[in-house]
């Protein structure tokens, strides 16, 4: 695999600094753009090819600068879905406008672009009534959904229009090395594990029957590389999960057993208002059978493998 030059937006973050960690040897060069409002600065791998630009992905200058020497843009960087409710604004700015910005100067910037890789998120089918819930579904309730989805449609309006390469990937719960507390708004699975290794109580929001679809992030790493090096991907949506429904109240039990915490205790929260799935499982079919992708790690492999990593100190 060669990528040549690489711009990835939201590098510092959990699922951009795992990807970097992956890419780093197939790159000449590595631009990362991240405003590190959530992201950290020490999970940029040191490589020598890595050029960080601590700045917002809405800068114009800094982008028509760098996108001309790109072939490949991976756009990582987003506010997230707990912020998303009490700051629409913020949400509307970063997750749709931002994304727009991006797109609007890749088409006019990128001339050797081959691949736009999008992150979204299954949040754009709420609380599906198909399960497990195929890409052709949608239900939009929450700030960060809509701004997602509304980026979705401007990715398909550059391939319409443009031909611009892109492609989307619907990425559900994902979880694993890389996932820290630093970020207060991470996945379940890190403040599980934060709280069981201190042998303190798990916090779950509502009855812990709801139910969510984990998938681990080395997992989501190759289905991102697989939408890079086949083209079939281009102007594609492609849901990555497992499809199988783990309750949050499972995932705090298995989570106690693998820290030894097996007397540990959970304590109930009232829901929050992003709280409003009761079920998720995602269909990845499409992917599997187009792209070849497949699931490596179950619930329970992921978990050890993250709990391995924690007992390192964070470190590989
Ligand atoms: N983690 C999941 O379970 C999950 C699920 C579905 C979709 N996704 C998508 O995957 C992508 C990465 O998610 P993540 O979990 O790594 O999140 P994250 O919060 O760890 O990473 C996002 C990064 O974007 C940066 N950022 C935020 N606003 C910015 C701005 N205006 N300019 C530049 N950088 C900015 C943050 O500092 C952070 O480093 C996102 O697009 C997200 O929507 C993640």
């Amino acid at each position: 695999m060669n990528l040549g030059k690489v711009l990835v937006t939201g590098g510092a973050g959990f699922i951009g600094s795992q990807l970097l960690k992956r890419i780093v040897p197939y790159c000449e060069k590595i631009y990362v753009i991240d405003d590190l409002s959530t992201g950290q600065y020490s999970a940029i791998p040191k490589a020598n090819n890595i050029c960080f630009f601590k700045d917002c992905i809405t800068n114009v200058d800094l982008l028509a600068g760098l996108l001309p020497h790109v072939d490949y843009v991976f756009h990582l960087a987003c506010s997230n879905l707990l912020k998303s409710v009490s700051n629409l604004e913020h949400d509307f700015y970063v997750n749709l406008y931002g994304g727009f910005t991006l797109l609007r100067l890749v088409q006019k910037h990128c001339y050797k672009l081959k691949r736009f890789i999008y992150t979204s998120t299954v949040s754009v089918y709420s609380n599906a009534e198909i399960l497990p819930t195929p890409e052709d579904y949608y239900k939009i309730s929450l700030p960060y959904a809509a701004s997602k989805f509304a980026t979705e449609h401007y990715c398909a309006v550059y391939y319409h229009l443009s031909r611009l390469p892109v492609c989307v990937l619907r990425l559900s719960n994902v979880y694993g090395p890389g996932q820290t507390t630093e970020n207060p708004y991470c996945g379940v699975v890190a403040k599980f594990f934060e709280a069981a290794m201190a042998k303190k109580p798990l916090v779950i929001y509502g009855d812990g029957r709801q139910t969510r679809d984990f998938t681990y992030i080395d997992d989501v790493i190759d289905a991102i590389l697989l939408a890079v090096n086949d083209d079939k991907a281009i102007g594609q949506i492609y849901n990555v999960g497992t499809g199988i429904e783990t309750s949050i109240a499972d995932l705090a039990t298995k989570i106690m057993q693998i820290t030894s915490f097996t007397n540990g205790t959970v304590i109930h929260q009232p829901a929050r208002p992003v709280d409003i799935v009761y079920r998720r499982a995602i269909d990845a079919q499409k992917i599997q059978k187009e792209l070849s992708w497949k699931i490596n790690f179950s619930l329970t492999e992921g978990l050890q493998a993250t709990y391995q990593w924690l007992k390192r100190g964070k470190k590989e």
